[in-house]
């Protein structure tokens, strides 16, 4: 069972990263040091620990996160690694460099790290704190920048506290961050830069020998270079109608609050528990219509008020027509 929300945000410094690390264990969002931003931790594992990540930035969108990871033991327990990630690997970790890699089959992972994709992004930071937290967690911790949404990302502890203070239950302050800008992100099927970042891409292209390729064009012309939103999203494979009082004949209920539902998000209500299901609910939708031979989902109405904002821009992408 969760804790009740945060009051207070603890300030924690080097000595106390068993602290940090036994709150991260029990599903708490720790703030922590990496050497390019601090980032907002969350037990990669633990579907409530992640959504509580989006609630506590005030996250619009579920875009796919980090996993960071302390060795590379870690690495392969949640990606499935290739000779050139390996080498990529070997040359630029610990060091501000993600990699997007497949997602290995029946990896500890919630599906809101991935956003319900195939692939997972992963680094091994170098911070010296942030080594010794992954280490004592034992475990991948998802973390996007440690800023509410919408701000810059944060290269001090006072930075993180400014923007979340009392929306997150700790903070690791490691001192300023030495690169102060995000990772690079590589995409590796094809190789691809997702974006720009501490890593230099001419230190990547002069150990692989090759040019690495820019982004391709956005799928929508409207659409932000933000990666997230380049990168394609799980939307199920039946046809989704959102807003709905009740389920036709030929569709299947996706509920939230005390409906009689196939799946429901929450039956209680909870933003928070909604979010932490739903994109096993859009997977467990698509096994449910295809043993059923039905084509449609209808989704009870969710309100547009916090972690719900999230959920329903998934929703309306998942329900957006495609081809
Ligand atoms: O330096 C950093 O990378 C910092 C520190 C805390 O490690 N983290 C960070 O996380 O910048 P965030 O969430 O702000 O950025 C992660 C980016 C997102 O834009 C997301 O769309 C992209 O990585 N991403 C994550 N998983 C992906 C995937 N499977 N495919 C494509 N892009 C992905
Ligand atoms: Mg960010």
């Amino acid at each position: 069972k969760r804790r009740m929300p945060p009051l207070g945000t603890e300030h924690l410094t080097a000595r106390d990263v068993a602290r940090a690390a036994e709150l991260l264990r029990a599903g708490a969002n720790v703030a922590f040091p990496t050497e390019t931003v601090y980032g907002l931790g969350g037990l990669a594992s633990d579907d409530r620990a992640v959504a509580g990540i989006f609630a506590a930035k005030n996250r619009p969108s579920f875009n796919p996160l980090i996993a960071h990871v302390a060795d590379l033991d870690m690495l392969h327990s949640i990606a499935l690694v290739d000779a050139q990630a390996e080498r990529l690997a070997q040359a630029f970790w610990p060091g501000p460099l993600t990699l997007v890699l497949p997602l290995r089959a029946g990896a500890a992972l919630s599906p809101l790290v991935s956003a319900g994709l195939a692939t997972v992004a992963v680094r091994m930071p170098a911070h010296p704190l942030a080594r010794a937290l992954l280490a004592a967690v034992a475990a991948p911790v998802a973390a996007p920048s440690a800023n509410p949404s919408g701000k810059i990302s944060p290269t001090t502890a006072a930075h993180v506290l400014d923007g979340l203070s009392g929306r997150i239950d700790a903070v690791l302050d490691g001192g300023p961050c030495g690169v102060g800008v995000e990772s690079t992100i590589l995409g590796l099927a094809p190789l691809q830069l997702l974006r720009a970042g501490g890593l230099p891409v001419e230190e990547i292209e002069a150990l692989l020998g090759t040019v690495v390729a820019a982004p391709a064009s956005p799928t929508t012309p409207s659409a932000p270079t933000a990666p997230g939103q380049l990168a394609s999203h799980y939307a199920p494979d039946a046809a989704m109608r959102l807003d709905a009082k009740e389920a036709q004949e030929d569709e299947l209920l996706l509920g939230f609050g005390a409906v009689a539902a196939d799946v429901n998000l929450s039956p209680s209500a909870d933003l928070l528990e909604a979010a932490a299901n739903l994109f096993a609910a859009m997977h467990q939708l698509d096994d449910l219509a295809a043993q059923k031979g039905l084509r449609k989902i209808a989704v009870s109405p969710i309100p547009e008020t916090g972690l719900g904002r999230a959920i329903n821009d998934r929703l309306r992408r998942a329900a957006a027509p495609r081809d």
